[in-house]
């Protein structure tokens, strides 16, 4: 056997395993070249009859043929086996997973769903209404009739058709009254519109309305659940205060100031030096919102408040633009996971 042969069969070998399909085709190239009566093992045994010299150098490269085939069918089988599995070839078993990617809820959704969840434990509803509006929940329902200045106080965006973009949620007061009789407690979240644009304010913003109507419904029962509500969403040591303000559709009304988070009421620049922070306007609920919804004022009684959801959710994250709500960039959302 010459250094020619040994190329050729070397060659040949390589050949029939680019070929071989199945672990059959592995077994007869086995039985062929390494079984008892194989080729290869029979020329090592012949290798015996040759010269010194000769046997060594062809035993080495016989021996070198035979380690590579034994270890070529080795690969070959495991290839042939997980391809036969899933029809996956090159598989890398070693490779790490993929870590899926997790959202995260909108900063606004955390809010919403916090206070409506605190408000549910409370005993109220979840409530909700449309957002293109007719003149008469929006307004005239809620006391505020055509000539009323505080139409003016809410920039409203008005259709063709004379229909409207809600400017508050108090029209889903409207709607609950006319559909339930009481006594009720509702919380409503929603989407407001107001033609108003800067660092503060977006034409489209939240609002969440709370309605609670009894036979003796009061303004300490006013003061007594917002207090908890302030305490549940700011911290146990929040303070609040009144202060006297209008709504047409409560009597008396005010606003509602929280101690500053930041400061504790020391006076700092998110609270202009005041110490205080606005968050909502409520009321007990005006006589002729009664009327307009067939509930008699003398029989029935209620409270009624609405805030501004990012107001809530900017003074509780530290957030200074209300922009940011709505740029959808995803540095800004990715830190509320
Ligand atoms: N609807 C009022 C507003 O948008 C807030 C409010 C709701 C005030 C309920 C009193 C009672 O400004």
């Amino acid at each position: 056997m010459t250094k020619e042969d040994v190329a050729k069969l070397r060659a040949e070998i390589e050949n029939s395993l680019a070929h071989a399909k199945s672990i059959e085709d592995l077994n007869s190239i086995k039985v062929k070249y390494l079984g008892k009566k194989g080729f290869l093992t029979n020329i090592l045994k012949s290798l015996k009859e040759l010269p010194l010299e000769e046997r060594r150098e062809l035993g080495s490269l016989l021996n070198q043929i035979k380690d590579e085939l034994e270890k070529a069918l080795k690969v070959k089988e495991r290839e042939i086996l997980l391809a036969e599995e899933d029809g996956i070839t090159d598989l890398d078993l070693s490779l790490p997973g993929r870590e899926p990617e997790l959202g995260a809820l909108h900063p606004l959704t955390i809010v919403i769903s916090e206070i409506c969840s605190l408000f549910e434990r409370l005993g109220f509803e979840i409530a909700e209404g449309p957002e293109v509006e007719s003149d008469f929940y929006n307004f005239t329902a809620l006391n505020i009739p055509e000539w009323h200045p505080a139409r003016d106080m809410q920039a409203t965006f008005y259709l063709e058709n004379g229909a409207l973009l809600r400017t508050h949620t108090s029209p889903i007061q409207v709607r609950t009254m006319l559909r339930k009789k009481p006594p009720l407690r509702i919380i409503a979240p929603g989407k407001v519109y107001r033609c108003d644009a800067d660092v503060r304010h977006s034409p489209m913003f939240h609002q969440i309305e709370g309605l609670m109507v009894d036979e003796k419904v009061r303004f300490s029962d006013l003061k007594g659940i917002l207090t908890y509500f302030a305490q549940n969403i700011f911290g146990e040591d929040t303070k609040i205060r009144f202060r006297p303000s209008y709504f047409p559709f409560t009597e008396p009304s005010v606003e509602m100031d929280i101690s500053c988070v930041i400061c504790k009421g020391e006076g700092c620049r998110v609270c202009s030096q005041t110490g205080w922070l606005e968050i909502l306007g409520a009321g007990m609920v005006h006589p002729e919102v009664f009327r307009a919804v067939g509930y008699d004022p003398s029989r029935w009684q209620g409270f009624a408040f609405g805030l501004g959801v990012e107001r809530i959710a900017m003074i509780k994250y530290g957030i200074d633009d209300i922009r940011l709500f709505f740029d959808n960039h995803l540095y800004f959302l990715s830190s509320f996971k």
